[in-house]
């Protein structure tokens, strides 16, 4: 079988008219965290959309497991082992914390993750389980964004600008927590705008830059300045 868990051809994704991303094509090796970095409206969080079914308007071929998913809806996509971080966290305001949890893991997908592991995981969500999540820190919520994904048991998990909006040392904890999550083989993609953070956290980048690959590999391959360059367009 071939560890390619995750295949993009061609991808090409529209809003209306506006097409914002332009023939983007990679592959995510099973157990891979990749780093997908780019500066702010490269189409990040589009990729990210377009891969969860959350953007319907596009076209190229997008494979997972070997199944081609291009078309499928994100509850479909979720059930297949996709797990989606959203820009933002995205929490159901109207919930509690382990009400949004639960619904993480209303697809029934078996695995490691249930509350309680994601409790031992972030003690402090336990205290606050029955909390409304909106009343929780954005540190605190960025805890539940991340359990939430977590509960569905994917094989792959997309993370968002998981420290957009929170104080360095909060964003420390959770990247100190990051490990934990991502260390048992479990395959990710991750987007942040501490490309240094991204960069140290993973084996593989891609760099993106108004819709289009700038520069891809190895972090490890490349000086700092030739990626800055892919990232800002110099
Ligand atoms: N809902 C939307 N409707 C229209 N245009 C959008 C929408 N979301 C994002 N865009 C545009 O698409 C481009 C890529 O955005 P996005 O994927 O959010 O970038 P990134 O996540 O890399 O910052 C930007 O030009 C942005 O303005
Ligand atoms: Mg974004």
């Amino acid at each position: 079988m071939s560890d390619i868990l995750l295949s993009v051809e061609n991808l090409e994704a529209w809003y209306g008219d506006a097409k914002v991303l332009h023939g983007l094509s990679f592959e995510l090796k099973q157990g891979e965290v990749l780093a997908l970095i780019g500066s702010n409206g490269a189409g990040k969080s589009t990729l990210f959309k377009s891969i969860c079914g959350l953007l319907q308007k596009k076209t190229g071929r997008i494979a997972f497991k070997n199944e081609v998913i291009t078309t499928l809806v994100a509850n479909a996509i979720v059930a297949k082992g996709i797990a989606l971080v959203p820009e933002g966290r995205k929490l159901f305001p109207s919930l509690s914390v382990e009400e949004n949890l639960i619904l993480g893991g209303n697809v029934g997908r078996k695995g490691p993750w249930s509350l309680q592991s994601i409790y031992n995981l972030f003690p402090i969500l336990k205290e606050k389980r029955n909390a409304p999540s909106t009343s929780l820190s954005g540190g605190q919520q960025q805890m539940v964004a991340i359990g939430r994904g977590l509960m569905s048991n994917p094989d792959l998990i997309l993370l968002d600008e998981l420290s957009l909006g929170l104080a360095p040392i909060v964003i420390k904890d959770i990247y100190d927590m990051l490990p934990k999550i991502i260390g048992n083989g479990l395959t990710a993609i991750l987007v942040e705008q501490d490309v240094t953070r991204a960069l140290a956290s993973s084996q593989q980048f891609l760099c993106i830059q108004e819709g289009r690959i700038s520069l891809e590999g190895a972090p490890h391959a490349f000086t700092k300045d030739q990626i800055s360059a892919a990232y800002f367009g110099m």
